[in-house]
């Protein structure tokens, strides 16, 4: 319990109880290609495909107050103006409770005696926002009052929207009609493409001039017309362009209202773009608006949204004696998955949705993540990133959304990137075992007439990092590798630069052990896919290499007491006791034992204790120590952040499944979870003051011990810390893990952690797995049966479809 909500887990929602939380509290609308923002006062905002190009609703950014914009309902009853979400007006309420659920949200405020009910989603298939709001006189006596609706739109491109105001403020278009409000800006010209709010009745007023409806020196919280109970019927020419629409309500004591909007984004084709000269054809708009209509009409959307997520979260469940981690797997955070796959690192009340594109190694992660609940959808996000690689096997580092184009002004050499291509097409096959995959044919760059298959795409991944190797054997580390800030070839002397893409760069020097720990992992994945499609020649070279890669980790790469993060650009230790800061860093530690590298010499477990030793907290395992508390032109932007905050030695939550998975590779069990639950949010949610973010999500940063703020997190939502806490809980520790020959059952847990039982559906069957542990072992499999028959081995071979497997499991 904390003071700000609860976890109502059979709704599978997390219940807001006060609105002024540490720092916004967020959901996520959407599953196609029409996404929303959603804070815990309605705050947020929307897109269709790409946040930075097709964005809907306007937002304001480190913006104060804070999350400003939004879709705001104001009440004015009698003298008192409010929102049933508390913002922007901020007037004390009599009740506040906010639901966030999978896909929507509710919100739900009570003052002077009229109660308003808010809910927000996004339905399946649709490109709009549903808005219903019921509003009832709980009071004795008749109530006149007036709703509005509002939202303010963005002129497109969310970037220019801000910044380039000598044309944005005379581009401004829009239409009215009774029951709708258009935005149509520069649809006069090149778009095809507009946005509507509409009610299920007419309206009684309305503004679409900002000025108009907030006054010149107005907030969100003081509209003029607001608070004078009128509207201007003002239309917009250029400046900003609103959507405020105004309801004269009359209730009686006990009478309810509710009033259905729907916050939509048309494409018309080029020949049908107009209906008379000038005048949108809005149609679409229409048919969108009226299929939400009636109560019945929204109630079916929304009962499809929940089927939805019903269905996707059915696949896969632990039940276990820990409630908190039940809860944490079967609900949060495969939901969080799905938004950090829909999402990439685009938009959150972190990521501005202008700033960077899908990154191509963050997507590849995200798959982990997803590839058990919407495979189909993992297959084409393989192809799309695979198609922005280039022929040598180097990738562009980030692509966009709505071009499914590499980024130019990133540029490529990240010398993990190639990696995760496999990691991610791994993930795929192990999963669905579909090897039509490998035969499609994919582009290098985009550009036609390129095509070879992925297959190929794949060997030449693992080539390219094969063969791009630094004096010690090691992998060129490039820009950076997993680390971006962890820039070995770039010497950034001047502010504004950007410590990745400055500078001499690639170099032939500067090596990664991090890179080397995945080589060799996902280089035997990869002759393990070799093998299974007959190319045997190419398998024995790929686990010759990747031999050859563990003996230089072991020999180049170790330092003692730990493996070693990198080599400079001067072939000088990174991460080592020879250092005077960032002695040890997490990531090699993690990956090189994960992949088994010096498990039998005792080097893994060596690594992992000096990692407890040295980098753990109460919050999580901390990225590095000592911090730098000096810039390294030689190290980049690592040491460009405070002690204690983000690479520079806060706790990367991304990288703390790598060290608990190494721990299951070893053996320890009550390790591997303890590392779990210190990050969980879920076992965090009383920390809420300190913690600040989400209690239902994870974060991609926590301040490590040498900030200030010690175990405040940062940066919620998205972040690949979602695929790999999965990972992580469900095939390593759990112990359900796909190969390519079927499920292997090896869970590695505490040893006074109970029997449980994992449902999951795999390659169409249902398999109920029944783990008992009565030796209270941390380790190993003693028998595995499945419908009865005891088998050879913990791997269970593919049932077929729509087959129920029962399968019981005994540890010991
Ligand atoms: C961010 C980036 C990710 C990178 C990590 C560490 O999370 O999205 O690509 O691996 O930071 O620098
Ligand atoms: C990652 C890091 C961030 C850095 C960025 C640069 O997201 O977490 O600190 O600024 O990469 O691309």
């Amino acid at each position: 319990m904390n003071c700000y909500g609860h976890f109502d887990d059979a709704a599978r929602e997390y219940v807001i109880t006060r609105p002024d939380t540490p720092w916004p509290w967020i959901n996520y609308m959407g599953t196609g290609d029409f996404f929303s923002l959603i804070s815990n006062t309605a705050g947020g905002y929307c897109f269709c495909r790409d946040a930075k190009f097709r964005r809907i609703l306007r937002y304001r950014y480190n913006g104060v107050p804070m999350d400003a914009g939004g879709r705001y309902f104001y009440i004015k009853d009698g003298d008192t103006v409010w929102n049933p979400g508390w913002k922007p007006c901020k007037t004390p309420l009599d009740l506040y409770e906010c639901r966030h659920g999978m896909g929507y949200t509710r919100i739900c405020g009570e003052k002077g005696g009229l109660r308003a009910e808010t809910l927000f989603f996004v339905p399946l298939e649709q490109r709009c926002e549903v808005h219903r709001v019921k509003l009832t006189n709980r009071s004795d006596s008749p109530k006149q009052i007036q709703l509005y609706a509002f939202v303010e739109w963005c002129l497109w491109n969310a970037s220019t929207d801000m910044e380039n105001f000598q044309r944005n403020l005379s581009t401004g278009e829009v239409e009215v009609g009774p029951d709708v409000l258009f935005h149509k800006t520069e649809y006069r010209e090149r778009r095809n493409h507009y946005a509507f709010y509409g009610a299920n009745r007419p309206f009684d007023g309305f503004d679409t001039d900002r000025e108009a409806f907030l006054g010149m020196y107005n907030g969100f919280d003081a509209p003029e017309q607001v608070l004078a109970g009128t509207s201007a019927n003002s239309v917009a020419h250029g400046w900003s362009p609103v959507a405020a629409e105004r309801f004269d309500l009359t209730l009686a004591p006990g009478a309810s209202e509710e009033l259905i909007f729907v916050l939509g984004y048309v494409e018309n084709p080029a020949e049908a773009k107009f209906e008379a000269p000038g005048v949108i054809n809005k149609a679409p708009a229409r048919a969108m608006r009226d299929a939400f209509a009636t109560d019945a009409q929204a109630d079916a959307a929304f009962a499809d949204l929940r089927a939805y997520w019903d269905d996707l979260l059915g696949r896969f469940s632990v039940a276990s004696d820990v409630p908190e981690l039940d809860r944490t797997v079967n609900i949060w955070n495969q939901y969080q998955c799905m938004i950090t796959f829909f999402m990439s690192r685009s938009a959150s009340y972190f990521e501005s949705g202008i700033g960077r594109g899908m990154g191509f190694r963050d997507s590849n992660q995200d798959l982990a993540g997803i590839v058990h609940l919407i495979p189909d959808r993992a297959r084409q996000r393989i192809l799309d990133i695979a198609a922005t690689q280039f022929p040598d096997g180097g990738c562009y580092h980030q692509y966009q959304p709505l071009t499914k184009r590499g980024n130019n002004d990133i540029g490529g050499g990240f010398g993990d990137d190639p990696l995760w291509l496999l990691f991610g097409t791994i993930a795929y096959l192990k999963e669905t075992g579909d090897f039509t995959i490998l035969s499609e044919p994919v582009p290098f760059d985009n550009v036609p007439g390129s095509e070879v298959t992925l297959l190929e795409h794949l060997k030449i991944s693992f080539r390219r990092v094969a063969t791009s190797l630094g004096p010690h054997g090691l992998p060129l580390i490039g820009r950076a590798d997993w680390n971006d800030c962890l820039n070995l070839n770039c010497f950034s002397a001047h502010p504004g630069e950007s410590f990745q893409t400055y500078g001499p760069s690639e170099g032939p020097v500067a090596e990664s052990v991090l890179i080397a720990g995945m080589f060799v992992k996902y280089g035997n994945e990869y002759a393990d896919i070799c093998d299974a499609v007959g190319d045997h020649e190419e398998a024995k070279r790929a686990r010759f290499e990747t031999e050859k890669m563990s003996d230089a980790v072991m020999k180049n790469g170790w330092d003692g007491e730990w493996f070693l993060r990198a080599y400079d650009a001067e072939g000088r230790k990174v991460g080592s006791k020879d250092c005077e800061e960032g002695k040890i860093y997490i990531e090699s530690n993690g990956f090189c034992s994960l992949a088994g590298i010096g498990v039998r010499e005792g080097l893994a477990r060596k690594a992992l204790d000096s990692v407890k030793e040295r980098l753990d907290t109460e919050y999580g395992i901390m990225l590095l120590q000592p911090p730098y508390t000096r810039y390294h032109l030689e190290l980049g932007e690592i040491s460009s952040y405070p002690p204690g905050y983000k690479e520079n030695a806060g706790i990367f939550c991304h990288v703390n499944p790598w060290v608990s998975i190494a721990e299951t590779v070893i053996g320890r069990g009550s390790r591997a979870f303890e590392i779990y639950k210190k990050t969980c949010p879920r076992f965090l949610e009383d920390k809420s003051e300190i913690h600040r973010t989400e209690p239902y999500v994870y974060s991609q940063m926590v301040a490590g011990k040498d900030a200030p703020s010690f175990g405040e997190a940062k940066n919620s939502w998205l972040t690949g810390t979602a695929a790999w806490t999965f990972t992580n809980i469900s095939q390593y520790i759990l112990g359900v893990y796909p190969t390519l020959k079927g499920l292997r059952i090896d869970p590695c847990i505490p040893s006074d952690f109970g029997d449980y039982t994992v449902k999951r559906i795999y390659r169409g069957a249902r398999y109920i797995i029944k783990i008992k542990n009565p030796s209270r072992v941390e380790k190993g499999v003693k028998s595995v049966i499945v419908n009865g028959e005891k088998i050879d081995g913990n791997v269970i071979p593919p049932a077929g479809v729509n087959e129920r497997v029962l399968v019981e499991v005994t540890m010991g």
